[in-house]
């Protein structure tokens, strides 16, 4: 084989590739994305779950929404228990985030990746905290818990 047929060989394989990995649609893609994916399981018609998604979106995060008929037990299923329960429970990357956790919080808990931690939780729905924003009401202040598979907390931020 002479030099120019090796160098057309390779120019094809290359486009080959290239074709495969961006061509529209193809699942491969999701190798090509940076975005972290957030599975929300939340209760079906509950709004406020939906604005926190898109609070994530507007970072680096991809959310897709699961609603279930039993939250309860998809909390129970991953370490939250009632007292730490709000609307919503996300898996995000090997951690659980209970309720309106801001998503800095989440930035840094996937960046420090403590160990034997649970996840985050902000109990109940704190008025102003991430898609709780409430026009003509005071902001609460809130603690972000951080739980760990003790079932101890330790508050992780304070808003
Ligand atoms: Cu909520
Ligand atoms: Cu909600």
């Amino acid at each position: 084989m002479n030099n120019n047929k090796i160098l057309i060989i390779g120019l094809l394989v290359t486009a080959g590739v290239a074709a495969f990995l961006f061509w529209p649609g193809n699942s491969s893609n999701n190798l090509l994305s940076d975005k972290t994916q957030v599975t929300m399981y939340k209760n079906e018609g509950c709004q406020c779950c939906t604005r926190w998604g898109s609070h994530m979106m507007e970072g680096e995060f991809a959310v897709e929404e699961v609603p279930v008929p039993v939250l309860m037990q998809v909390k129970r299923d991953n370490g939250i228990t009632p007292e730490l329960a709000s609307c919503h429970t996300a898996l995000i990357d090997g951690y659980v985030v209970e309720g309106h956790v801001p998503r800095a919080e989440v930035e840094r808990l996937l960046k420090e990746r403590p160990e034997g931690v649970v996840g985050l939780a902000v109990p109940g729905m704190p008025i102003g905290s991430p898609g709780m924003e409430t026009p003509g009401r005071t902001p609460d202040n809130y603690d972000v818990l951080l739980v760990k598979e003790d079932g101890t907390t330790s508050v992780y931020a304070s808003y």
